[in-house]
């Protein structure tokens, strides 16, 4: 349909397609009833016209059928829009548990991209075709937002939180990347690409960069720099504070009897502000909030994607290199199988086909 309709950009990711589907539809049903009431208009303009000054027109009784029927028929049309918007509403908002994850920094006017190897770009975001990507995002000023026309998604980063948004890129290219929300002079130009790599080639790209410290050893350093271990343990093995291991993903019991699941923004909003949600049995406020004076954004997802990584076992001398990655690439809460157990294969959208060497590199703690 792209060929014959020059107003709908290209479609490059599994959910475009999808998208492009409900958009037709409300384009068409829009186009159905506006062709419909014109007609009716002119025809009744013409059919029951005043053909006389002195005529008088015959009072209307109303039709319970009538009225039923253009009753239901609206409703049930209004009914299909929302069901099929709601669907893919989920579809495009609910982050797969098996994606590749990519740490997005919005600044007035520029979007800081960070991969868990270490790798950073600056507008512009490498990733495979095929395979899931997950964007854990925030922002160091206003609010902006990351939209990716080609993919039909887009996500507000917003002050003060993580948003996540997630995509399966199906063509390899170059597609627009836009802040669509306004955050100031330079908002048009806070534009960007996503390159759409074949798997090797991306890999390669993703290696060709040399020796670059990732963020978990990043945020391992921040860790230790920063006090942390004095009360959460080297390793994150817990002690006057709350043991770290395994805490992403999991369900957490608070003081008063709530409980909240360990996800990244947890994990953020415990640095920050950390009397706002106390693990059960340390009520004692031992803890001193890290506001943005003493940690950036940029500080905070280290220290965040440290904590994600900390497993029982593979605790110890993370390593600078490159096989910090697959550590890194499980989102979901943990698996049985432990961390970077994770089968390569299982992160395909096809899981046929050869996987390229470097993605089949496991954690350095196997
Ligand atoms: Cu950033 Cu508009």
């Amino acid at each position: 349909m792209q060929g014959w309709i020059p107003f709908v950009p290209e479609r490059a990711s599994t959910l475009a397609p999808k998208v492009d589907g409900l958009y037709f539809y409300l384009i068409g049903v829009t186009i159905f009833f506006t062709l419909l009431i014109t007609a009716t208009i002119v025809f009744f303009v013409i059919r029951y016209r005043r053909r006389s000054p002195s005529e008088v027109p015959r009072p209307v009784a109303g039709s319970l059928k009538l009225e039923t029927l253009w009753t239901v028929i609206p409703f049930l049309i209004a009914m299909s829009m929302f069901v099929w918007g709601a669907d893919l509403f989920f579809q495009q908002y609910r982050m797969p548990k098996d994606a590749l994850e990519i740490y997005v920094v919005g600044k007035q006017w520029m979007w800081k991209m960070q991969h868990t190897t270490g790798q950073r770009e600056i507008n512009e975001l490498h990733v495979p075709v095929g395979r899931r990507v997950k964007l854990i995002m925030t922002t160091e000023d206003v609010i902006h937002s990351f939209f990716i026309p080609a993919f039909r998604t887009k996500a507000d980063v917003v002050p003060g939180r993580y948003t996540t948004l997630w995509f399966e890129p199906t063509k390899p290219g170059r597609y627009h990347l836009f802040c669509a929300e306004y955050c100031g002079t330079n908002h048009s130009g806070m534009t960007g690409s996503v390159v759409v790599m074949e798997p090797a080639e991306f890999d390669e790209w993703l290696s060709g960069a040399g020796s670059q410290e990732s963020p978990v050893v990043a945020g391992q350093k921040l860790f230790q720099s920063q006090g942390c271990t004095s009360c959460h343990g080297a390793n994150g093995e817990g002690g006057k504070g709350p043991p770290l291991v395994s805490v992403y993903g999991s369900t957490v019991r608070l003081e008063g009897g709530q409980s909240v699941e360990a996800d990244e923004s947890y994990i953020r909003d415990s640095i920050r502000n950390p009397q706002a949600q106390i693990v059960e049995g340390f009520r004692q406020p031992l803890m001193p909030a890290y506001y943005k004076e003493q940690l950036s954004e940029e500080n905070l997802l280290q220290i965040m994607t440290y904590i994600k990584s900390l497993a029982p076992g593979r605790t110890q001398g993370i390593q600078t290199t490159a096989p910090a990655r697959s550590n890194n690439e499980r989102t979901g809460p943990a698996t049985p199988e432990g961390q970077g157990a994770t089968n390569p294969d299982s992160q395909r959208s096809n899981p046929v086909g050869s996987t390229p060497p470097s993605t089949r590199t496991t954690g350095p703690g196997q």
